[in-house]
């Protein structure tokens, strides 16, 4: 079976002791039946990555950076580059988070454009796409994921989807406590594999969806027995470590 990915995103949360905490808890993770079925990514602010890195060193957990420049270098103030990512031995670079596409005004154009210089440089872009809860009303979640995953297909066709992560992110479910149902999700990510398989039928296999929104140790269980639900995006409940073990306990579980 397929290793189950769990991602957790930290945005602007915590610090040095809060990090250092939660890395030393989860290094001495020790799964009882040994054989532990899933992958952890965890995204902590870009400040504290290097400082994780050199903590971490149980083998199945990895890093990821929010957000990065698409320049390499330069005169890009505050900005931080795929080659500084990788320099510090981070692997994932999450992107388009509606949080970004919000606050940042990164559009369909921008997000493409970095998805791309990411994967040249040999990280895995975790692609978030989603509705807000207008597009909800109207019926219109394909139509939303699938301009968000044209604006890469169209720009660098389909194949650069090889190896990567899309994450199904309603923006309603973020932070609210609503979660979206199993079956929805399960509808939509088979819509999305599908969607790239239109175009890329060898290699769709290889692509991973997550889905993120409210995910917490209560409801995890429901969405990760969906087959085409290939692990889950963590907020808010990633940020303690108690609840996120028993999230990572239940994907042990299954
Ligand atoms: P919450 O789990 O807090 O809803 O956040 C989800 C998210 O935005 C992960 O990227």
């Amino acid at each position: 079976m397929k290793k189950k990915l769990i991602i957790a995103n930290w945005k602007l949360n915590g610090n040095k002791l809060s990090i250092l905490n939660f890395l030393n808890q989860l290094n001495k993770y020790d799964y009882k039946e040994k054989k532990e079925k899933c992958k952890i990514v965890m995204s902590f602010p870009v400040i504290y990555l290097y400082l994780a890195k050199t903590i971490i060193y149980k083998k199945n957990i990895f890093l990821g950076a929010q957000n990065v420049d698409l320049n390499l270098c330069g005169p890009f103030t505050g900005e931080i580059s795929v080659n500084m990512l990788k320099d510090i031995g981070i692997n994932y670079v999450i992107l388009g988070h509606s949080e970004r596409r919000k606050y940042h005004k990164e559009n369909d154009a921008l997000i493409a454009k970095k998805f791309k210089i990411v994967k040249e440089a040999n990280l895995i872009p975790i692609l978030c796409v989603g509705e807000n809860k207008e597009e909800k009303k109207l019926g219109k979640t394909q139509e939303v994921c699938a301009r968000q995953l044209n604006s890469v297909i169209s720009m660098w066709g389909p194949q650069i989807f090889n190896d990567t992560i899309i994450a199904y992110e309603p923006i309603w479910a973020i932070g609210s406590g609503e979660t979206a149902t199993p079956c929805s999700v399960q509808k939509i990510h088979k819509f999305i594999k599908e969607y790239i398989k239109e175009y890329d039928i060898a290699n769709s296999e290889k692509i991973t969806v997550q889905y993120g929104g409210s995910v917490d140790e209560n409801n995890v269980t429901q969405l990760l027995y969906e087959a085409d639900i290939d692990g889950v995006l963590v907020g808010g409940a990633s940020l303690n470590y108690n609840k996120f073990k028993k999230i990572i306990d239940i994907v042990n579980s299954l």
